[in-house]
C-alpha cells in the first residue's frame, strides 16, 4: 500500500488568507514567524515538536487517565512503556525535554565540572548548560560541513575529537556527554550504532556520563536500520533498545516520537542518581509520579511510545520527509542532503546567494516563503545559533537553513506539493529577495523573540 498508514477521522480546517493579508500579519509580526497566530498560517512546517496528531488508542487511553497525586495508574501505564521501549526503569516524567535538562544539568555540572560534550546540541541543551554555569562543546562528525554528500550518518560524534579534548581538560571537567539522536541542529540526520558505541566506549573508559537525546529515537531508529548493514533484519524496537542499553540515562522531549502534545521524560540507569535528583524534580516539576504532567498526558504517552516504533509510522513518515526533498530536487532547489528524519533543511544562503550571513537569509527566506504560500517554516542559522554569552560575539553557523519541519501524522503529501510550489515561485524571484536587519533582540534564545525589517526599507 503506497497511501499514509491510516485513515483521517476528524479534520481541522486550514486558514486561507489573502497575499495582502499575510502581509498585513507578517507585517505586525515583525517579520518573526514565532510571532505569527496559527490563525494566519496556512501549512505550519515552524517545528515538528508537539504538533503531531495522536491516534485514536492515545484519545482513548486520554479518557481513562488517572489523576490521582501519586501512585496514579497512568504513572503505572507510562512505566510499563518506558520500560518496554527503553529497558530503563528509574525515570521521571518531566512537563517537556527542558524540564529534564533543568533538572539534570546543573546537578552534574556542580558536580562534575563545566564541560558537556556531545554531537551537536539542541538549543534548550546549550541554553540550560550555559545557565548552569557550564560550556557545551560540539563535536560533529566532519562529513556533516559537506551538505551535497550523501554520508549516511552526518549526526555521528567525532569519537577522536572528543577523545583528544577530554585527555586535554581531564576527564573530571566533564560534566556529562549527551549524543543527540537523530541530531536536530545538523538536519536531523542520524547517528549509527557503531557511533554511539565508540562514545559509550569513551565515556565508560574516562568514567564520564554517557546521556542520549532520545526526542526521535525511533526515526534515529529506521534510518539505521535502512543504513547500517548488520541491522538490517532488526525490528525498529530492537536497534533503537540497543542505543538505549548503551547509556547511563537518557533526556527525552515526547512532543516528537512519544507522539504526544506534551511531555517529557528524564530516565538514569542508576537508582542513586534518581534518588539524588527527587527533590529537585519535585521542587521544579512535580511529584515523582507525575512530573508536571497530569495523568491523561501520561495515558496517552504510553500508548505512544509504543506507536513511536511502529515501522509503517516510520515510513511514511521519513517518505513524506523524502517526497518534499524529491519535489525540491527535481527544482534545483538546495537542501541538505540527505534528507533527515523529521523535514527538509532548504540551504536558504545558496537560495539567495546574493546575501551574506549578516543579512540572515534563512529569517528573510522564511517570511518570503510565508509571504508567497502562508507556509511557515524557521531559521536554523546564524541567527538561532545567538551570541557567545562571555565574547557577546554572533556565532556563526555552519551553514543557513530555512527548516521545513514536518508534524507527524498532520499533512498529506498533496500538502507538500503545496509547499515545494510556494518554493518554486520564490525561486524565480529569488534576486529580489532583500535581506533583513534586527531592529530588536533580546539578551538570549534571541529567534524566538527578536523583531526584524527588510534592509533597505
Ligand atoms: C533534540 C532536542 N532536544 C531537546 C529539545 C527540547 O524539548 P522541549 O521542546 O520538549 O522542551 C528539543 C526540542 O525541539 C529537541 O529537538
Amino acid at each position: 500500500m503506497k497511501g499514509e498508514p491510516w485513515r483521517i477521522k476528524m479534520v481541522e480546517p486550514i486558514p486561507r488568507l489573502s497575499r495582502e493579508e499575510r502581509e498585513a500579519r507578517l507585517e505586525m509580526a515583525e517579520l518573526n514567524v514565532f510571532r505569527l497566530s496559527s490563525e494566519d498560517v496556512m501549512i505550519d512546517l515552524l517545528t515538528d515538536s508537539g504538533t503531531g496528531a495522536m491516534s485514536q488508542a492515545q484519545w482513548a487511553a486520554l479518557l481513562e487517565g488517572d489523576e490521582a497525586y501519586a501512585g496514579s495508574r497512568s504513572f503505572a501505564a507510562l512505566k510499563e512503556a518506558v520500560e518496554a521501549v527503553t529497558g530503563f526503569s528509574h525515570f521521571f516524567p518531566v512537563h517537556q525535554g527542558r524540564g529534564g535538562e533543568k533538572i539534570l544539568i546543573p546537578h552534574l555540572v556542580q558536580r562534575r565540572g563545566p564541560y558537556v560534550l556531545g554531537n551537536m546540541h539542541f538549543d534548550t541543551t546549550r541554553a540550560h548548560i550555559e545557565l548552569a554555569g557550564g560550556k557545551p562543546l560540539d563535536f560533529l562528525t566532519p562529513e556533516a560541513k559537506d551538505l551535497e554528500s550523501l554520508y549516511p550518518f552526518k549526526g555521528n560524534a567525532d569519537v577522536e575529537a572528543m577523545e583528544a579534548f577530554i585527555q586535554e581538560v581531564g576527564p573530571n571537567q566533564v560534566a556529562l556527554v549527551i549524543l543527540t539522536l537523530t541530531c536536530n541542529s545538523v538536519g536531523g540526520q542520524p547517528v549509527s550504532l557503531a557511533n554511539a558505541r565508540e562514545v559509550a566506549r569513551l565515556c565508560r573508559t574516562y568514567d564520564i556520563p554517557f546521556f542520549l537525546d532520545a526526542a526521535r529515537f525511533a526515526e534515529n531508529a529506521f534510518l539505521v536500520r535502512e543504513r547500517e548493514k548488520e541491522l538490517a533484519e532488526e525490528q525498529i524496537g530492537d536497534i533503537a533498545r540497543r542505543f538505549f542499553d548503551l547509556a547511563d540515562g537518557f533526556l527525552m522531549s515526547a512532543k516528537k516520537d512519544g507522539l504526544v502534545n506534551m511531555g517529557g521524560l528524564l530516565a538514569l540507569r542508576e537508582e542513586e542518581l534518581y534518588w539524588e535528583l527527587a527533590p529537585a524534580v519535585i521542587a521544579l516539576e512535580g511529584y515523582l509520579t507525575y512530573g508536571g504532567l497530569s495523568g491523561r498526558d501520561m495515558a496517552a504517552l504510553a500508548v505512544g511510545l509504543k506507536e513511536a516504533v511502529d515501522p509503517h509510522h516510520l515510513a511514511q513518515r521519513t517518505g513524506q520527509v523524502r517526497y518534499l526533498a524529491h519535489l525540491l530536487e527535481g527544482e534545483g532547489i538546495p537542501f541538505q542532503k540527505p534528507p533527515g528524519g523529521h523535514g527538509v533543511f532548504v540551504e536558504a544562503g545558496r537560495f539567495l546567494p546574493h546575501l551574506t550571513p549578516e543579512d540572515y537569509p534563512g529569517v528573510a527566506l522564511a517570511a518570503a516563503l510565508y509571504l508567497e504560500a502562508g507556509v511557515r517554516g524557521v531559521e536554523v542559522g546564524t541567527f538561532m545559533m545567538g551570541r557567545d554569552p562571555e565574547t557577546g560575539k554572533e556565532r556563526r553557523a555552519p551553514a543557513e537553513f530555512l527548516r521545513l519541519a514536518i508534524p507527524r501524522r498532520v499533512y498529506t503529501d498533496r500538502h507538500m506539493e503545496d509547499v515545494a510550489e510556494g518554493l518554486f515561485h520564490l525561486k524565480r524571484r529569488a534576486p529580489q529577495i532583500p535581506g533583513v536587519k534586527v531592529t530588536q533582540e533580546p539578551h538570549a534564545l534571541r529567534h524566538f523573540l527578536a523583531s526584524f525589517a527588510w534592509k533597505g526599507t
